[in-house]
């Protein structure tokens, strides 16, 4: 199994998961290639038979730059792909304490949905999406990353 996996990482953080996700795939026997989407043309991406594509959050939705990565993306039609975003961890509000409810959070956390719209209206198919939160905008990731990874390893190439 080839897999390649293309982020949009700014801070590092989603750089991170991505290496992560390449050690455990190739501890299972895959190959794994990791790329920023700045090195690489969308219209051409080398053949694989699993894509993995990630962007961070801004506003409630990916980076410009991986939403015009995602509109250029030239791949059959039911070749399977998965995601993952990452996000701001959800915090009270600093004057009340109060935690954000599910529909403001799913405000600011539109980024799966806007990327799955597009990898859906060329026909791509959806093995698996996964999110990761840094715990302040540049990070740390939040604790237990690593474990969330091999979850969204284990759902990609199961053990
Ligand atoms: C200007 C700006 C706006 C942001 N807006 C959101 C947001 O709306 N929702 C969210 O979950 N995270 C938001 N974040 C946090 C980013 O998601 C976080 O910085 C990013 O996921 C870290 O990933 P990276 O290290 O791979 O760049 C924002 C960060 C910045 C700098």
């Amino acid at each position: 199994m080839h897999v390649e996996i293309f982020h949009a990482s700014k801070f590092g953080n989603g750089e991170q998961v991505a290496k992560e996700l390449q050690k455990v795939l190739v501890s299972r026997g895959a190959e794994a290639e990791v790329h920023h989407i700045r090195d690489v043309n969308p219209k051409k991406l080398p053949s694989a038979d699993l894509y993995v594509f990630s962007s961070p959050t801004r506003i409630g939705k990916p980076l410009r730059g991986a939403r015009r990565f995602a509109a250029k993306v030239r791949l059959p039609a039911e070749t399977k792909y998965a995601f993952f975003a990452t996000h701001g961890a959800p915090r009270p509000d600093k004057r009340t304490g109060r935690m954000p409810t599910s529909e403001e959070m799913a405000k600011w956390q539109r980024t799966t949905s806007v990327m799955e719209e597009t990898f859906d209206s060329i026909g791509l198919i959806k093995m698996a999406d996964m999110t990761f939160y840094v715990t302040g905008i540049r990070g740390p990731l939040e604790e237990g990353w690593r474990s969330k990874v091999a979850s969204f390893a284990d759902r990609i190439l199961p053990p």
